[in-house]
């Protein structure tokens, strides 16, 4: 299998089909076959999201109903930042290089290990592990330190560890993954995920925050893009991508490129998350702009009639409100910090001078899953510490 390539152009061509088919009677067809069972196609789902004559909710109500009885499981992990440092200069995030307003923390493994512990006592028995993205002199320590936590996570025994540590190259895959037991085909630990968001499939947008110097690798558009197929060949399973709202003006470009990389992972035969994740405030100020709640429930929506064999992701990003409306849409739901090492016995820090963004539900997880729980979902790595 090639390593993934986005075609921009028949993107932006199958956006004009779909624009004008929305315009004529294609929005009530492509309603009719979304509501018929079998899974949306891409241009289906950007007429769908041209068709503002359909109410948000119509399609929201039919991506419910399309879930089924999935609407009953939900996948859960608790991001943890080994670090809040970064050598990249991501013009929308709290920990690129040139922020001088973040409060820079680097936690040790042992401070890592006590994180882990915490969790696992808690209940949680899913992490993503998260640090920057480093230049040429910091990269080695940064995989060795990575694959450190990564080891104690699967020492502990976390049932599924996400790896959100920017892209690695052929080379760093093993120092990342030594020492992690593989299966008999090499295939690594059931659960752990490569996750690196492109944030946007717009080249121009891309350049535009995640900047052009070649000495940076995170303004690699290229490089990032096939992090996932360096992934699999490494011996990875699952893969995380994910569209970061409020970069690119265009969302439907940012979903149907979405959705194409999204169909490519999983005809190489991974399992997939998709995270869609929104623009949050920054320490310092960041660059960007607000994708409003209709269009975000809109999107959300249709990903999940046009991916329902991927996980959507959905954080505490979100306040309670949106979790309410689409968490049946979505596979996951993840609560947290995103600040350095912020776990305590019964909630976390949210210091946000030293976070990435700002969460905005900062409710304790358990408060955040206990709310599905009670509501008859079952939830995969979690186990409700509190009531036994
Ligand atoms: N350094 C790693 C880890 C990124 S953290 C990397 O860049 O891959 C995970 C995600 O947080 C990013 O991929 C991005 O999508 C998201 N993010 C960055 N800035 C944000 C902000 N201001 N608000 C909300 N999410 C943000
Ligand atoms: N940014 C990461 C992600 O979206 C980490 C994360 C996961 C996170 N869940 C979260 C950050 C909840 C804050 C709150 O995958
Ligand atoms: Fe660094 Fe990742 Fe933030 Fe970019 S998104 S500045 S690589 S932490």
């Amino acid at each position: 299998m090639d390593d993934f390539r986005l075609d921009d152009n028949a993107v932006r061509e199958l956006l004009e089909r779909a624009r004008t088919r929305a315009g004529d009677d294609g929005a009530a067809a492509a309603l009719a076959r979304a509501g018929a069972g079998s899974p949306l196609d891409a241009e289906d789902a950007a007429v769908l999201w041209y068709a503002r004559a359909i109410a948000t909710d119509t399609i929201v109500a039919l991506a419910r109903r399309a879930r089924g009885a999935r609407t009953k499981e939900l996948d859960t992990f608790s991001p943890l930042y080994l670090t809040n440092t970064c050598d990249a200069a991501c013009r929308m995030c709290g920990m690129r290089r040139d922020n001088t307003a973040l409060v820079r923390e680097t936690a040790e493994l042992d401070v890592i290990e006590a994180q882990l512990v915490t969790l696992l006592g808690r209940g949680m028995r899913a992490v993503a592990l998260l640090t920057g993205e480093y230049g040429a002199e910091r990269r080695p320590w940064a995989m060795r330190y990575v694959n450190a936590a990564l080891r104690a996570a699967l020492r502990l025994g976390f049932d599924h560890v996400l790896l959100n540590v920017g892209s690695v190259g052929d080379d760093e895959l093993p120092v990342l993954l030594a020492d992690v037991e593989r299966g008999a085909d090499g295939a690594l630990p059931a659960k752990l995920t490569m996750c690196t968001f492109q944030e946007t499939y717009d080249r121009r947008t891309y350049g535009k925050f995640m900047g052009r110097d070649p000495q940076n690798p995170r303004s690699d558009y290229d490089r990032r893009l096939a992090n996932f197929d360096r992934a699999r060949r490494a011996g990875f399973r699952l893969a995380n991508p994910g569209v970061l709202l409020g970069l690119c003006p265009d969302v439907a470009f940012e979903m149907i490129a979405a959705i194409r990389h999204v169909e490519h992972l999983r005809a190489a035969g991974m399992e997939v998350y998709l995270s869609v994740p929104r623009l949050r405030r920054i320490a310092g100020g960041g660059a960007g702009r607000e994708v409003g709640d209709d269009d975000f429930a809109r999107l959300v929506a249709l990903l999940a009639l046009a991916l329902p064999d991927a996980k959507l992701v959905l954080t505490t990003r979100e306040p309670r409100p949106i979790q309410r409306r689409l968490t049946a849409l979505v596979g996951a739901l993840s609560a947290g910090s995103s600040a350095v090492a912020p776990y305590t016995e019964d909630g976390a820090r949210f210091p946000f001078a030293a976070s990435q963004f700002e969460v905005l539900d900062q409710r304790p997880f358990e408060a955040v899953l206990e709310e599905h729980l009670d509501a008859g979902v079952t939830i995969t790595n979690f186990r409700d510490a509190r009531c036994h």
